[in-house]
């Protein structure tokens, strides 16, 4: 909190100079040693070297320039070459609060990354398989990341990378001219879609001339067969529908669908680079680029022509770059894939361009069962949209209990089973493994995102039909701990917000929420807030109202609706 005022200080007394003696002299703004000597001390060495005059009228000068900028300053103490500097609190923490009122969802708006692109490609689940837990996490981390950057200032771009190309395609025509009706699929095509890929796989256990089949189909795919190509566009739509229903839910939008298939003729151009520039090798008909001795090779073109998934994302990267200007690609998927986007950047570097550094693979770990990984795969589907919908029914049940006079309890429901999958998910560091845990993710209280909206639902009830007049506080109230710690919370929800876009970590977002909310509690037990006297209660809801508006923003930033009841 006091460094805001610090930062101030530094900026404006260098200004002055410079305006005033056309001199560049560096401020350096420190904490004294023993802090009944005040908060800040500014050493004015510098100062009289550079100006060539007395300490004392240096003193004076200074100390009347620091007056003139209006900051909350108690007193002002010059001990030898040092200005100490004692801080009001009590109006610093007035001002914090006004602002944060007056600034309403802006509060914690930053500029660091402004006149910056970034590029995201989240979600990207695989079409024709069904949507995994992983693609979840990755939605769910990437649209955090998204929103966390745009307050940052940063401009975004928002890729859902369809795994839309790839032989499990040639595995679907197969499956489908073999044993597939079309008016059978329509019924219900996702389910039978995936059914004919898991039955796919199932008989190509036995009969391992159904994968050179599959290979064969996806290789005609690639030149263009226009049978396969309708075919291949039909899967893609329906299977599409299942992502849909997911995103819709959540609320998610992408700016571009663009998947691996719409590199399909893009890659030659790469192809041909990487051999112009002598990086590929001919390896048992298969085209290789070595990478060094502490990497495998890439893959990149197969003995039978067909292209891979490296090759795909080499592609993307490039009409990227071109395309969005990215000063910063993000790729949200899971750590199983580190070695792919390593080999990815080693490609580049290879080629001889210098953006590697840009590409960031924002990886994440696994969700667990009782320390086993958790799947989606092989006939066993646990629908994801199931597992939403089974949060959302169990909000309902607590809300009905608690509430049961409540209007709008279904879209209420819908809100807080969102809120307890996305944040049980997101309150986790993202690179860890995650042991998900439904029934306690859901609760109101503990570390769960409904336990964040039911707080700031708690703040609305006390504020509600109520009005005040922030200009009529009793500041000095903030010199109680109680109030003064929650402010410096409040404060510090910008340089949270800051660092989680540097540490690309919503969970520190998450974990600030926790502890606010906390602090808030807290305050509450102690603190009647609807109290007689005016000044009191004016300053009671202004803090109040404070709190609020930043876990409301703060759940916007993770994708979590907050509420007015529930
Ligand atoms: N579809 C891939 C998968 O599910 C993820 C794609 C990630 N993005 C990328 N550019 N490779 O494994």
């Amino acid at each position: 909190m006091i460094n805001q005022i610090k930062s101030l200080i530094k900026n404006n007394l260098e200004k002055y100079y410079k305006e005033k003696y056309n001199v560049e002299i560096t401020i350096v703004v420190e904490e004294p040693k023993n802090s009944n000597m005040g908060d800040i001390s500014i050493p004015m060495f510098s100062v009289v070297k550079t100006l060539k005059k007395p300490m004392p009228s240096i003193i004076e000068e200074a100390k009347e320039v620091i007056l003139g900028f209006d900051l909350p300053i108690l007193e002002i103490n010059p001990i030898n070459a040092f200005i100490n500097i004692f801080v009001d609190k009590s109006k610093l923490a007035y001002q914090i609060i006004k602002n944060v009122i007056n600034e309403e969802q802006n509060y914690g708006n930053s500029d660091i990354g402004k006149g910056k692109n970034v590029t995201l490609d989240y979600s990207s689940p695989n079409i024709a398989k069904s949507f995994s837990i992983g693609h979840l996490r990755s939605t769910m981390i990437g649209n955090s990341l998204k929103l966390i950057l745009k307050k940052c200032g940063y401009n975004t771009y928002s890729i859902n990378y369809l795994g839309d190309w790839g032989t499990q395609f040639g595995k679907m025509i197969v499956a489908y001219k073999k044993w597939g009706n079309y008016d059978e699929i329509m019924k219900d095509p996702i389910n039978n879609l995936t059914a004919l890929y898991v039955k796919f796989n199932e008989e190509a256990l036995n009969d391992p001339t159904l994968d050179d089949e599959a290979r064969e189909a996806f290789r005609q795919m690639e030149l263009k067969n226009q049978e396969y190509l309708d075919l291949w566009k039909w899967i893609r739509d329906e299977s599409l529908k299942e992502s849909k229903q997911i995103y819709d839910l959540l609320e998610i939008d992408f700016d571009s669908y663009n998947g691996e298939a719409f590199y399909n003729d893009k890659m030659d151009e790469v192809i041909n680079e990487l051999e112009q520039k002598g990086l590929l090798k001919e390896d048992d008909g298969a085209k290789i680029v070595d990478l060094g001795d502490d990497m495998p090779p890439a893959l990149i073109k197969r003995s039978d022509g067909g292209s891979l998934y490296i090759t795909r994302d080499l592609a993307a990267v490039f009409y990227r770059k071109k395309e969005y200007k990215f000063d910063k690609i993000l790729y949200v998927v899971g750590n199983e894939q580190k070695l792919h986007f390593e080999q990815l950047k080693r490609l580049i570097t290879k080629m001889g361009y210098d953006f590697a550094d840009e590409v960031n693979h924002v990886n994440f770990g696994l969700y667990l069962t009782n320390g086993k990984k958790a799947s989606t795969r092989k006939g066993n589907v646990t629908k994801l949209i199931d597992v939403l919908n089974t949060a959302i029914k169990l909000a309902y049940d607590q809300i009905d209990a608690k509430n049961p006079d409540l209007e709008n309890k279904e879209e209420i429901a819908k809100y807080v089973g969102i809120a307890a999958i996305v944040f049980g998910d997101l309150k986790n560091y993202r690179g860890l493994d995650v042991e998900f845990n439904l029934e306690q993710s859901v609760k109101f209280e503990g570390q769960t995102g409904p336990y964040l909206q039911y707080t700031s639902v708690r703040i609305a009830s006390i504020l509600k039909d109520k009005t005040f007049d922030i200009s009529n506080c009793d500041t000095s109230l903030f010199e109680k701990p109680h109030y003064f710690e929650l402010v410096k919370e409040v404060a510090a929800f910008k340089t949270t917000i800051e660092r989680a876009s540097i540490e690309l970590a919503p969970s520190v977002i998450c974990k600030y929420l926790l502890n606010l909310a906390q602090s808030f509690n807290k305050f509450y037990s102690i603190e009647k807030i609807n109290v007689e006297d005016e000044k009191i209660r004016n300053t009671n809801f202004a803090l109040a109202k404070s709190v609020r508006i930043v876990l409301n923003e703060g759940l916007r930033l993770l994708g979590i609706h907050y509420l007015d009841e529930m």
